[in-house]
């Protein structure tokens, strides 16, 4: 394919310990490597704080509006939707706690979400919403059972899923359930982290009203960078809750911080709560033109074909169990089986040097852009010989 990646190049130029090293990183699902350029970025900035008569405000804060505006182009959305966010948590409780609630209203998730869209939620019971976790079919989430429950229960206000479920891999069509959440009117949040950067998703196409991101996984980037996508017409709508000093219009003037006018920005920047790490979201920014130079449709190929080298493996063993649904438009970077002994295996894996996680008894391989074929064979030997 004429726009296929040159992963060898990328190798040397982004992720030079993958060839230096023995060890195979199939564990992108829990942590992503850092890029060169989101290192060199991060370090720029690092080293202006050192000496810091170089500190540089207007740079700094016009790499966040890049960073914004990369953010943006990668998701469909515009720089205006963009609110720069520590993690993903900090994204879902955004929505958990400026979307207007009230008491009688239900949220609804599917049961075994992982906590970061659980507990937000949770501790909205205090104020009368209830939490309703639609129960799993076998493993998996089950998407018809939430369809029918958003058609079924006037109550409900808001649904949140996660794109990619973090221990099966499995695939929420957000598509559909974003489309009955706005026929109905109902907020329709997406935890993103465990699917952006292996794919990408257009928000308008999906529908989504809140969508929340860390960088710490498949985006390539620092700890401490990550992002909110509100929906331009929601954030008028919003107060934003927590309430940080350069919220409110007015604040990037500093001669007047002093006015004390709580007139809050036009665009999603109400939601920031400034000082951030400006180090990390320079990371987060360069990792993010890497993505969008490989080409998003390319890196997601990419990733689809090396987790059907996984998919197809398990589908040949007799004594190996794919969680995750074997179907490519049900699944994205991460692979969940279960073998004979799991826990024996993992151990074996970690032996022989291939980073993966056991999750919900399951081992999880998540293969990056960056893995090759040869990776995933050797992680494949290992099982085998099991
Ligand atoms: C689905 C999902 N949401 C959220 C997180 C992490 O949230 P945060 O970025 O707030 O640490 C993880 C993994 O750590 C995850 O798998």
């Amino acid at each position: 394919m004429s726009d296929a990646i040159d992963v060898a190049a990328l190798r040397r130029a982004e992720f030079p310990w993958a060839d230096r090293d023995e060890r195979v990183y199939l564990n992108n699902a829990s942590t992503g490597p850092l890029t060169q350029r989101g290192v060199r970025a991060a370090q720029q900035i690092v080293d202006d704080r050192i000496e810091p008569f170089r500190i540089d405000d207007a740079k700094n804060f016009a790499m966040l509006e890049r960073t914004r505006e990369l953010v943006a182009s990668l998701i469909g959305a515009a720089k205006g939707e963009i609110a720069l966010m520590t993690n993903t948590s900090y994204g879902l409780n955004i929505a958990a706690r400026a979307l207007p609630f009230a008491s009688g209203d239900v949220v609804l998730v599917h049961d075994r979400e992982f906590p970061a869209n659980v507990y937000p939620w949770l501790a909205l019971e205090k104020r009368g919403v209830t939490l309703r976790r639609i129960p799993p079919a076998g493993a998996l989430p089950d998407e018809e059972a939430l369809i029918a429950a958003i058609e079924r229960e006037p109550r409900v206000r808001a649904v949140s899923v996660s794109w990619i479920a973090f221990s099966t891999g499995f695939r929420s069509d957000l598509r559909r359930i974003g489309a009955l959440c706005r026929e109905r009117g109902i907020w329709f949040i997406v935890d993103a982290i465990q699917g952006l950067g292996a794919d990408f998703l257009d928000v308008r196409e999906c529908s989504i009203d809140i969508m929340a991101c860390g960088g710490q996984k498949w985006l390539l980037s620092p700890w401490g960078s990550g992002f909110a996508y509100v929906r331009a017409e929601l954030v008028p709508q919003l107060d934003p809750q927590p309430v940080g000093w350069m919220a409110v219009k007015g604040s990037d003037d500093f001669t007047r911080l002093l006015d004390y006018d709580l007139t809050w920005r036009d665009d999603a920047r109400r939601f920031e709560v400034i000082t951030i790490p400006f180090q990390d979201f320079a990371g987060l920014g360069a990792s993010l033109e890497l993505l969008h130079e490989l080409g998003p449709a390319a890196v997601a190929r990419r990733v689809q074909s090396l987790a059907t080298e996984i998919v197809r493996w398990a589908g040949s063993k007799r004594d190996v169990t794919l969680v995750t649904p074997a179907d490519s438009a049900r699944r994205a970077g991460i692979v969940s089986i279960v073998t004979r002994d799991s826990a024996a295996d993992s151990a074996r894996l970690k032996t022989a040097g291939v980073a993966h996680s056991l999750r919900e008894g399951a081992l999880r391989l998540a293969p990056h852009v960056y893995n090759t074929s040869a990776e995933i064979e050797r992680a494949l030997e290992i099982l085998d010989a099991g």
